[in-house]
């Protein structure tokens, strides 16, 4: 399966080391012919989990320059969200008929790329694999998760099949027949875990601690929950069950809801936020993708989705450094919500 791998960042070079490594026949797209040149004399090194890999002998471009290239069975898309956006149309140009376009972005990106492209061409994915880009060309593997792929209408496929036998020869990677289940797994995490500790400053576990942080965490928690049952999906179990127990539409306050938030803290209230790292080394975020995309489709289907809009305004303004993450975001945001109500129209 001829493997065009476009991105060669933190996810996309962990990949590509290995998959050179290993004999499989990848090609790597980067944005500019000065970051393919650098790649070139630097070569590729993968440390961490999952061993050591190096790779000096692979084939590396501008993304450009694979216009007129021999067409691919497979392009890995391993950029951003709003990059993927911008040249997934391009990318579908350079697939042999037939071929496959796997997304592996966090949130809405697969399903968007689906509508726009067909889900003939896009295949969906996940990373439960963490890692790093020490610097150009050196890469870390953080943990030992795996790639999660599968049909976006749901159900397996020869297809995915086939590109989870050749993607495993560099990465574990596995199908799942609910992949919107899973996307939506990760994404209410994200949106609660990940973006509100970001927005705050803090871990989940810090800022949960806070009433205003546990109130904020329920009201986003819900709303994106409350969007995939509507739209049909649902969520697969990751470490915790995603619906909390006595769910109602709502969750319900008591002992079995602090038992269950117990459980989500217990498994990832400890790490970093990614979000917190794209707003110190002022980064764009995908925030459009996460609480954005909650609070987008929540209009569509007409589901309230004032809490996650008001948190994409907000981590907006950090973006712009308008605001800094901080705790007291948290309260900003319960005082605006209970200004705003649950009126769907103000999202
Ligand atoms: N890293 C993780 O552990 C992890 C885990 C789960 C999910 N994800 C998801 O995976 C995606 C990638 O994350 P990441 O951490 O690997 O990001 P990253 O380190 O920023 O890597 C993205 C790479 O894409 C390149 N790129 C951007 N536009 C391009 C273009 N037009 N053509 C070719 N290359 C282009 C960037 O190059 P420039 O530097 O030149 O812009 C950069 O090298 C994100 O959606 C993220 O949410 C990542």
């Amino acid at each position: 399966m001829r493997t065009l791998i476009v991105g060669i960042g933190a996810l996309g070079g962990t990949i590509a080391t290995r998959a050179v490594g290993a004999g499989v026949p990848v090609w790597l797209a980067t944005r500019t012919a000065e970051s393919a040149r650098l790649l070139q004399s630097s070569g590729l090194r993968v440390s961490g989990i999952g061993g050591a890999a190096v790779a000096s002998r692979f084939h590396v471009a501008a993304l450009e320059e694979y216009r007129e290239a021999e067409k691919f069975d497979l392009i890995v898309l391993a950029t951003k969200a709003h990059d993927a956006l911008e040249i997934a149309p391009f990318l579908s140009t350079l697939l042999t008929p037939g071929g496959t376009l796997l997304s592996i972005q966090n949130g809405g990106v697969s399903q968007i790329l689906s509508d726009r492209l067909g889900s003939g061409v896009v295949l969906g994915g996940l990373s439960n694999l963490g890692a790093t880009m020490v610097e150009a060309g050196i890469y870390e593997q953080r943990n030992a998760g795996h790639l999660l792929i599968g049909e976006l209408a749901g159900g397996l496929s020869e297809r995915a099949a086939n590109v989870a036998r050749t993607l495993s020869r560099a990465i574990e990677t596995r199908v799942t027949a609910n992949l919107r289940g899973a996307v939506w797994a990760k994404l209410l995490l994200n949106c609660s875990v990940t973006t509100l500790g970001a927005i705050a400053a803090r871990t989940m576990r810090q800022y949960i601690a806070s009433s205003a942080g546990k109130e904020v965490f329920r009201r986003t928690y819900d709303e994106a929950l409350s969007v995939a049952l509507a739209s049909g999906t649902r969520p697969e179990r990751m470490i915790v069950d995603p619906i909390p127990p006595g769910w109602q539409g709502t969750s319900v306050p008591g002992e079995d809801y602090d038992a269950w938030i117990d459980q989500i803290a217990a498994a990832y209230g400890d790490v970093k936020p990614s979000m917190l790292q794209d707003f110190e080394r002022r980064r764009r975020t995908e925030i459009d993708f996460i609480n954005g995309y909650v609070a987008q489709l929540g209009r569509q289907i007409g589901v309230p989705t004032v809490m996650n809009a008001a948190v994409t305004g907000i981590a907006h303004r950090i973006e712009k450094g308008q605001i800094q993450p901080d705790p007291a975001r948290l309260d900003d945001l319960l005082r605006g919500a209970e200004h705003q109500g649950d009126h769907p129209d103000t999202c």
